[in-house]
């Protein structure tokens, strides 16, 4: 058990260590105090409300924010499930009509279109799968380390898909309509050093999605790559055959033709929390159980694709709080722990979890890791920046490690569990190669605690800047294209 700790004193050891920083000691120490900058620069500001806000919007959100009514008023019209769908269900209409052709979700398909679509899907069903397009799609080597290589600017292959033509994005991420001028950081594709990643086609995950769950579970950033799915798949599909419910926890897109969907599970830590209200989690003082995950794992059986991360809650913090008992027997006292304690604690619940009640014969497992960020724009050697705003191109110097303050030792401990364990998991590592993507985030091109920045809020990036989710399309879409990789490539 660690003491308690507090701020004050940590605050100005830390400046020490910034020094030594510098000489480019690259220490766990070092580590540690620049993930703690964060803890004082950032997360106060902003995390408590980024990484919360998006399950905590406000109303005014939905006169302010035009492009995502969907989500918006789903989200706070009222708490009630019922209601919720109700007022979703008229607001999406509301906004398709404006948008589209479409009137609503239950609206009949015009016939012929109907059949044309029919007779696609019959043609598919019989086609090999690598060869249903004109084109085949070539498979990296199974061994191929997929995550060493570098981004490469290719406008014409990425984006995978249009800002405008995915009315499934939340303002959160549609940078481009929020008001960013640039738009190269959607151009990069990821190069792997030794192999290649198969060209993006939808249909082709579909097919494999036919029948199936997808569900990403976590944190606001695997609700960001969740997003970035949707509209992966989405652009073959036809209006009036996808859907979006957004119920609680759990939030389903469904593609009726495939019998498939595409789900976004809420829990930041993965066990069970403090901050597991989807609609009310702004919580400074956030506790964890860390060996009780029942109360989540059993909204996760039956999935066939699961996408499990947690990070970016563990980082307001040094340590984490750790209930003595339980929250249903109403216990209020913790212990602190150290952070990578805790979290090896976490994973290991997490990860007999999955050895006990998943079955590998049905369901693929991945754990992505640790999503970066971007606060000081020294450490990219830009003194003249001001966090993430402003950046417009990926970190292309690889001749050193870039260190943007992210606690390692959590993605060793990650690696090593999901290496240990019975059923196989894919790790996604994608901690690295976002690392350059300083150029990626939303920045002020997005929204806080529900609403739009303002203009004033925007001119002031030192103070309002997201650096810790991506704007779509982007990144998050090259994460999804690793997913992609392992889906089609299983037979
Ligand atoms: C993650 O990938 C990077 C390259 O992008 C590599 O240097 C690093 O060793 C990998 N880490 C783990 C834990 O696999
Ligand atoms: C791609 O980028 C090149 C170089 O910046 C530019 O000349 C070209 O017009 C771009 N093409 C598209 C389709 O944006
Ligand atoms: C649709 O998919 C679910 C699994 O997601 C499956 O249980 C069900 O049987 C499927 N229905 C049909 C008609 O294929
Ligand atoms: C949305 O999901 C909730 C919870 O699963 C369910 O009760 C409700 O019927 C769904 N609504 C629609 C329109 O599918
Ligand atoms: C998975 O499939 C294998 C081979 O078909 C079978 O031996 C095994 O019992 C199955 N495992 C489970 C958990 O169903
Ligand atoms: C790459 O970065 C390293 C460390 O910051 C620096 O020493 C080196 O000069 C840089 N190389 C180029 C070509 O900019
Ligand atoms: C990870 O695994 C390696 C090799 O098994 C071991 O040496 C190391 O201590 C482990 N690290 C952690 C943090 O568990």
């Amino acid at each position: 058990m660690q003491p308690p700790r507090r701020k004050g004193p940590l605050f100005h050891s830390e400046n020490g260590a910034m020094k030594s920083r510098k000489n480019n000691n690259l220490s766990v120490f070092v580590v540690v105090f620049s993930v703690f900058l964060f803890g004082v620069f950032m997360y106060n500001e902003d995390v408590k409300s980024i990484a919360d806000f998006p399950f905590s919007r406000s109303k005014q959100q939905e006169i302010q924010e035009e492009p995502s009514k969907l989500t918006t008023t789903f989200q706070e019209t009222t708490k009630k499930g019922i209601e919720n769908e109700v007022s979703l269900s008229v607001k999406s209409r509301t906004k398709l009509e404006e948008s589209q052709e479409e009137n609503s979700e239950e609206k009949q398909e015009p016939v012929d279109l109907k059949s044309i679509l029919a007779k696609e899907e019959e043609q598919k069903i019989e086609l090999p799968v690598v060869e249903e397009d004109d084109e085949d799609v070539e498979l990296p080597p199974e061994e191929c380390d997929l995550f060493t290589g570098e981004w490469v600017f290719d406008n014409a292959t990425h984006p995978l898909y249009k800002e405008d033509e995915c009315e499934f994005l939340t303002a959160q991420v549609t940078c481009m309509r929020n008001g960013r001028k640039d738009s190269q950081y959607q151009n990069w594709k990821w190069q792997p050093r030794d192999c290649s990643l198969p060209k993006f086609k939808a249909r082709l995950l579909l097919d494999k999605l036919r029948g199936k769950r997808l569900m990403f579970v976590g944190d606001s950033l695997n609700r960001n790559q969740w997003e970035s799915m949707v509209c992966l798949v989405q652009s073959v599909v036809p209006p009036g055959r996808k859907s979006l419910n957004k119920s609680g926890s759990l939030s389903v897109f469904r593609i009726e033709d495939y019998n498939a969907t595409v789900e976004f599970y809420w829990a930041p830590f993965l066990v069970e929390s403090n901050s597991d209200d989807p609609n009310m989690h702004s919580i400074l003082n956030r506790i964890i159980m860390p060996e009780s995950i029942n109360k989540h794992g059993v909204n996760w059986k039956d999935v066939d694709y699961l996408i499990f991360n947690t990070y970016i809650w563990w980082m307001n913090t040094f340590a984490m709080k750790v209930l003595r008992g339980s929250f249903d027997e109403g216990s209020t006292e913790y212990d602190e722990i150290d952070r990578p304690v805790a979290y090896g604690r976490v994973l290991k619940t997490w990860a007999d979890w999955v050895d006990g009640n998943i079955n590998p014969n049905r369901t693929t497992v991945f754990f992505s890791s640790m999503s970066p960020l971007h606060i000081k724009s020294e450490d990219w050697n830009n003194p003249n920046g001001i966090k993430c705003a402003k950046e417009t191109t990926p970190v292309m110097n690889m001749s050193t490690p870039l260190e943007v303050g992210t606690d390692r030792r959590l993605l060793v401990i990650a690696s090593n569990v999901t290496h240990s364990m019975r059923l196989p998991v894919h790790f996604i590592n994608i901690t690295t190669l976002s690392e350059y993507r300083k150029d990626a985030h939303t920045s002020v091109h997005t929204i806080r605690q529900g609403k739009m920045l303002t203009p004033e809020q925007q001119a002031d990036p030192a103070t309002y800047a997201d650096c810790i989710h991506w704007c779509l399309p982007g990144l998050p879409d090259t994460w999804n294209e690793f997913l992609y990789t392992r889906i089609i490539s299983k037979s």
